[in-house]
Protein backbone atom coordinates (compact mmCIF):
# COMPACT_ATOMS: atom_id res chain seq x y z
CA UNK A 1 0.00 0.00 0.00
CA UNK A 2 1.44 3.21 -0.97
CA UNK A 3 0.83 6.13 1.81
CA UNK A 4 0.84 9.66 0.50
CA UNK A 5 0.88 12.44 1.81
CA UNK A 6 -1.67 15.36 0.63
CA UNK A 7 0.79 18.22 -0.76
CA UNK A 8 -1.31 21.57 -0.06
CA UNK A 9 0.26 25.19 -0.81
CA UNK A 10 -0.33 28.31 0.50
CA UNK A 11 1.73 32.13 0.06
CA UNK A 12 1.30 32.83 3.69
CA UNK A 13 3.55 32.35 6.11
CA UNK A 14 2.55 29.79 9.00
CA UNK A 15 4.19 30.90 11.75
CA UNK A 16 6.69 33.01 12.46
CA UNK A 17 10.39 33.29 10.82
CA UNK A 18 13.32 35.93 10.67
CA UNK A 19 12.65 38.80 8.37
CA UNK A 20 15.41 38.19 5.39
CA UNK A 21 13.30 34.55 5.09
CA UNK A 22 10.43 36.45 4.06
CA UNK A 23 12.48 38.58 2.01
CA UNK A 24 14.59 36.55 0.44
CA UNK A 25 13.56 35.36 -3.01
CA UNK A 26 15.07 34.50 -6.58
CA UNK A 27 14.43 37.81 -8.50
CA UNK A 28 15.44 38.29 -11.92
CA UNK A 29 16.00 41.31 -12.70
CA UNK A 30 18.89 43.57 -11.79
CA UNK A 31 19.98 47.07 -11.46
CA UNK A 32 23.29 48.01 -12.83
CA UNK A 33 25.13 49.10 -9.24
CA UNK A 34 27.96 47.00 -8.91
CA UNK A 35 28.06 45.14 -5.57
CA UNK A 36 31.41 46.41 -3.20
CA UNK A 37 34.05 44.90 -2.42
CA UNK A 38 32.99 44.91 1.42
CA UNK A 39 29.62 43.36 0.40
CA UNK A 40 31.12 40.68 -1.72
CA UNK A 41 33.30 39.94 1.20
CA UNK A 42 30.40 39.83 3.45
CA UNK A 43 28.72 36.89 1.37
CA UNK A 44 31.66 34.87 1.59
CA UNK A 45 32.04 35.24 5.27
CA UNK A 46 28.31 34.26 5.79
CA UNK A 47 29.18 31.30 3.60
CA UNK A 48 32.00 30.37 5.82
CA UNK A 49 29.81 30.28 8.86
CA UNK A 50 28.12 27.60 7.62
CA UNK A 51 27.91 23.58 9.19
CA UNK A 52 29.57 21.29 7.74
CA UNK A 53 30.50 17.87 8.27
CA UNK A 54 33.09 16.98 10.56
CA UNK A 55 33.79 21.04 9.82
CA UNK A 56 35.56 19.93 6.70
CA UNK A 57 34.17 23.57 4.95
CA UNK A 58 34.05 21.58 1.32
CA UNK A 59 33.47 24.75 -0.51
CA UNK A 60 34.97 26.71 -3.11
CA UNK A 61 33.66 29.77 -4.94
CA UNK A 62 34.83 31.80 -8.39
CA UNK A 63 33.27 34.88 -8.67
CA UNK A 64 33.63 37.71 -10.85
CA UNK A 65 32.12 41.07 -11.34
CA UNK A 66 31.12 42.22 -14.40
CA UNK A 67 33.74 45.14 -14.79
CA UNK A 68 36.18 41.94 -15.13
CA UNK A 69 34.81 40.94 -18.34
CA UNK A 70 37.15 38.04 -19.09
CA UNK A 71 36.37 35.54 -15.87
CA UNK A 72 32.27 36.99 -15.98
CA UNK A 73 31.89 35.88 -19.99
CA UNK A 74 33.97 32.37 -18.85
CA UNK A 75 30.48 31.89 -15.76
CA UNK A 76 28.34 33.50 -18.32
CA UNK A 77 29.16 31.71 -21.13
CA UNK A 78 28.16 28.22 -19.09
CA UNK A 79 24.72 29.07 -18.54
CA UNK A 80 21.44 28.14 -20.20
CA UNK A 81 20.08 29.90 -22.77
CA UNK A 82 17.29 30.42 -20.35
CA UNK A 83 19.03 31.84 -17.85
CA UNK A 84 21.80 33.83 -19.40
CA UNK A 85 18.52 35.78 -20.58
CA UNK A 86 18.45 37.45 -17.37
CA UNK A 87 21.66 36.81 -15.52
CA UNK A 88 23.60 38.83 -18.15
CA UNK A 89 22.48 41.74 -15.91
CA UNK A 90 23.71 41.07 -12.45
CA UNK A 91 26.94 42.74 -12.12
CA UNK A 92 28.57 39.49 -9.39
CA UNK A 93 28.44 35.54 -10.94
CA UNK A 94 29.42 33.28 -8.37
CA UNK A 95 30.10 29.49 -9.00
CA UNK A 96 30.08 27.36 -5.90
CA UNK A 97 32.43 24.09 -5.97
CA UNK A 98 32.03 20.95 -3.66
CA UNK A 99 35.93 19.53 -2.78
CA UNK A 100 35.12 15.90 -3.36
CA UNK A 101 37.18 14.28 -1.04
CA UNK A 102 37.78 15.01 2.95
CA UNK A 103 40.78 16.99 3.42
CA UNK A 104 41.86 14.42 6.29
CA UNK A 105 41.93 11.20 4.64
CA UNK A 106 40.68 11.14 1.05
CA UNK A 107 37.43 9.72 1.68
CA UNK A 108 34.83 10.72 -0.13
CA UNK A 109 32.77 13.24 1.25
CA UNK A 110 29.14 12.14 0.74
CA UNK A 111 27.81 15.50 3.05
CA UNK A 112 30.19 17.70 0.21
CA UNK A 113 27.12 19.20 -1.60
CA UNK A 114 24.74 19.33 1.51
CA UNK A 115 27.11 21.31 2.95
CA UNK A 116 28.19 23.85 -0.61
CA UNK A 117 23.99 24.56 -0.13
CA UNK A 118 24.10 25.36 3.17
CA UNK A 119 26.77 27.52 2.55
CA UNK A 120 25.22 29.31 -0.48
CA UNK A 121 21.93 29.72 1.87
CA UNK A 122 23.77 31.33 4.61
CA UNK A 123 25.28 33.69 1.75
CA UNK A 124 21.53 34.07 0.51
CA UNK A 125 20.56 35.16 3.65
CA UNK A 126 23.30 37.66 4.20
CA UNK A 127 22.55 38.78 0.73
CA UNK A 128 18.87 39.68 1.61
CA UNK A 129 19.95 41.30 4.70
CA UNK A 130 22.30 44.00 2.58
CA UNK A 131 19.20 44.55 0.35
CA UNK A 132 21.12 42.25 -2.90
CA UNK A 133 19.07 39.46 -4.51
CA UNK A 134 20.72 36.03 -5.06
CA UNK A 135 19.53 33.89 -7.57
CA UNK A 136 20.76 30.69 -8.06
CA UNK A 137 20.71 28.34 -11.03
CA UNK A 138 21.51 24.70 -11.14
CA UNK A 139 20.48 24.89 -15.39
CA UNK A 140 24.74 25.41 -16.73
CA UNK A 141 27.05 23.12 -18.79
CA UNK A 142 28.89 21.02 -15.90
CA UNK A 143 31.48 20.17 -18.64
CA UNK A 144 31.64 23.65 -19.74
CA UNK A 145 32.26 24.81 -16.39
CA UNK A 146 34.98 22.16 -15.77
CA UNK A 147 36.61 23.44 -19.32
CA UNK A 148 36.40 27.36 -18.75
CA UNK A 149 37.26 27.80 -14.94
CA UNK A 150 40.08 24.85 -15.14
CA UNK A 151 38.31 22.82 -12.15
CA UNK A 152 40.61 20.37 -11.05
CA UNK A 153 39.00 16.78 -11.06
CA UNK A 154 39.09 16.95 -6.91
CA UNK A 155 36.42 19.29 -7.33
CA UNK A 156 32.71 19.92 -8.39
CA UNK A 157 30.37 22.62 -9.28
CA UNK A 158 27.36 22.56 -7.54
CA UNK A 159 25.51 25.81 -8.21
CA UNK A 160 25.55 29.09 -10.00
CA UNK A 161 24.21 32.32 -8.63
CA UNK A 162 23.86 35.61 -10.07
CA UNK A 163 23.55 38.19 -8.00
CA UNK A 164 23.00 42.00 -8.03
CA UNK A 165 20.24 44.82 -6.76
CA UNK A 166 16.94 44.48 -7.62
CA UNK A 167 16.48 45.86 -10.42
CA UNK A 168 13.12 47.10 -12.63
CA UNK A 169 11.39 43.89 -13.75
CA UNK A 170 9.53 45.64 -17.10
CA UNK A 171 13.15 45.00 -18.83
CA UNK A 172 12.16 40.90 -18.08
CA UNK A 173 10.58 39.04 -21.49
CA UNK A 174 7.08 38.96 -20.00
CA UNK A 175 6.75 35.40 -18.79
CA UNK A 176 9.50 36.12 -16.95
CA UNK A 177 8.04 39.59 -15.27
CA UNK A 178 5.00 37.80 -14.73
CA UNK A 179 6.90 35.05 -12.35
CA UNK A 180 9.24 37.76 -10.69
CA UNK A 181 5.26 39.30 -9.26
CA UNK A 182 4.34 36.82 -8.44
CA UNK A 183 3.68 35.56 -4.91
CA UNK A 184 5.61 32.69 -4.06
CA UNK A 185 4.41 29.62 -3.41
CA UNK A 186 5.35 26.60 -0.73
CA UNK A 187 3.53 23.39 0.36
CA UNK A 188 2.28 23.80 3.52
CA UNK A 189 3.55 22.15 7.09
CA UNK A 190 1.05 19.98 6.99
CA UNK A 191 2.53 18.28 3.60
CA UNK A 192 5.83 17.69 4.81
CA UNK A 193 6.08 17.65 8.83
CA UNK A 194 4.71 14.79 10.84
CA UNK A 195 4.90 13.62 14.55
CA UNK A 196 3.86 10.05 13.72
CA UNK A 197 5.56 7.19 11.83
CA UNK A 198 5.27 6.82 7.65
C1 LIG B 1 19.61 23.91 -6.75
C2 LIG B 1 18.79 25.00 -7.38
C3 LIG B 1 18.79 25.13 -8.75
C4 LIG B 1 18.06 26.17 -9.36
N1 LIG B 1 18.16 26.34 -10.71
C5 LIG B 1 17.53 27.38 -11.30
C6 LIG B 1 17.74 27.67 -12.68
O1 LIG B 1 18.51 27.02 -13.38
N2 LIG B 1 17.06 28.72 -13.21
C7 LIG B 1 16.21 29.50 -12.47
O2 LIG B 1 15.63 30.45 -13.01
N3 LIG B 1 16.03 29.28 -11.14
C8 LIG B 1 16.66 28.25 -10.53
N4 LIG B 1 16.53 28.05 -9.18
C9 LIG B 1 15.66 28.93 -8.38
C10 LIG B 1 14.36 28.24 -7.98
O3 LIG B 1 13.53 28.13 -9.11
C11 LIG B 1 13.67 29.03 -6.85
O4 LIG B 1 14.49 28.98 -5.71
C12 LIG B 1 12.30 28.48 -6.52
O5 LIG B 1 11.42 28.65 -7.60
C13 LIG B 1 11.68 29.16 -5.30
O6 LIG B 1 11.59 30.54 -5.50
P1 LIG B 1 12.23 31.56 -4.46
O7 LIG B 1 13.71 31.22 -4.37
O8 LIG B 1 11.97 32.93 -5.04
O9 LIG B 1 11.55 31.38 -3.15
C14 LIG B 1 17.26 27.04 -8.56
C15 LIG B 1 17.28 26.91 -7.17
C16 LIG B 1 18.04 25.91 -6.58
C17 LIG B 1 18.08 25.81 -5.06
Amino acid sequence: MEISIPVITSVDVEAPILDVIVKRRSKRAYASTPVSAEKIQSLFEAARWAPSSINEQPWVYIYATNDQPELWNKILDVLNESNKVWAKDAPLLVVSLARKSFSRNGNPNGSAHYDVGAANAFLSLQATQLGLNVHQMGGYDRHRAIENLNVPNTYEPVVIMAIGYPGNADVLPEHLKQRELAPRVRQTQQSFVMNKVF
